[in-house]
């Protein structure tokens, strides 16, 4: 095994439990192990994300609709770029939370600089872009 270097991490008590609960459940000997392949999957995400050409991605976003101007900054941020928002689904969760999923089409840095400024925007609470074939890509394959 390469060199290892150790790291140390702060994280709230109780998604530390529910960590160690998920990870136990999918049979992994070590939380450093996890977290290896936690970090690995996020660097081949970011790989497939520099691809060339026009890029496909569904980002998916959970927030609380009461954060204040949450709901309006979101729909900003996509106004903003609406040459990349092919088409948004909202979806009331409860009370409280609602699921946002958006479809995003275009030059792949653009995309994924959309899907990360949207994810960052702070009281969105859980979500992720993940890449898809573009018709190019798909054309490709036959
Ligand atoms: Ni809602």
């Amino acid at each position: 095994m390469a060199d290892l270097t150790r790291i140390s991490i702060s994280l709230e008590e109780n998604l530390l439990q529910q960590f160690d609960k998920l990870i136990e459940h999918k049979g992994y000997a070590t939380r450093s192990e996890a977290i290896r392949d936690l970090i690995r999957d996020l660097l081949i995400r970011q790989q497939a994300r520099h691809a060339h050409g026009d890029q496909v991605a569904v980002v998916t976003m959970v927030f609380d609709h009461h954060a204040r101007e949450l709901a309006a900054k979101l729909i900003d941020k996509q106004h903003h770029h609406h040459n990349l928002v092919v088409s948004s689904l909202h979806v009331h969760l409860g009370e409280r939370h609602c699921l946002e999923v958006s479809v995003l089409r275009g030059p792949g840095h653009e995309v994924m600089h959309l899907g990360d400024e949207l994810l960052a925007t702070k009281g969105v609470l859980h979500g992720e872009i993940t890449f898809t074939g573009s018709e190019g890509d798909l054309e490709k394959l036959g």
